[in-house]
């Protein structure tokens, strides 16, 4: 089963966009409602527990400006991740495996050390595909300000 959604998500990426098996549709407004959890650590424009996440899909991992990361997520940055919608929709189902197979893919066992700091989980898919689209969505809602 796992195997098969990571196959089809494979397919989704090389397409270009997220799409999910036979599952509904992606839906930002309903994404924005599933965000209001994120926002116990998350902004768009700023640091807090967590980095600041406007214009994060599509931005390498472990870069937001001023944040310290945990050497997890921040060795998956250097190791190549990009959080593309496909990558956030996967990571958040289980961060820190998410980051330790990617640097185990990319034979950097060695660096897949330590927990990520984002401790929060999202089962759901219906939720995770939902968000990712909110996070993608060019409104100024989610993008940093100059303030
Ligand atoms: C309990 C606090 C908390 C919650 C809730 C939370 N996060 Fe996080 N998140 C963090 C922390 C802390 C980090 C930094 C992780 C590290 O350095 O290891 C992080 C990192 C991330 C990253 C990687 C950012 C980067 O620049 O590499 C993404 C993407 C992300 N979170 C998305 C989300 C989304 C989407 C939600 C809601 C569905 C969410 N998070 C909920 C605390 C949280």
């Amino acid at each position: 089963m796992v195997k098969k959604l990571l196959t089809i998500l494979s397919i989704a990426a090389t397409a270009g966009s997220l799409s999910i098996g036979t599952a509904s549709a992606q839906d930002a407004k309903a994404g924005e409602a599933v965000f209001k959890q994120c926002m116990t650590c998350h902004r768009a424009d700023k640091n807090m527990v967590g980095p600041a996440l406007g214009g994060v899909v599509g931005r390498k991992a472990g870069t937001a400006a001023g944040f310290t990361y945990s050497p997890l997520n921040h060795n998956s940055g250097e190791a190549g991740l990009v959080w593309t919608q496909e990558n956030i929709f996967a990571y958040l189902n289980d961060p820190n495996a998410f980051l330790k197979k990617f640097l185990t893919d990319k034979g950097k066992a060695d660096q897949a050390v330590g927990v990520t700091k984002m401790t929060f989980k999202l089962a759901n898919e219906q939720q995770r595909k939902d968000v990712v689209a909110y996070l993608a969505t060019p409104s100024k809602s989610i993008r940093p300000t100059d303030a």
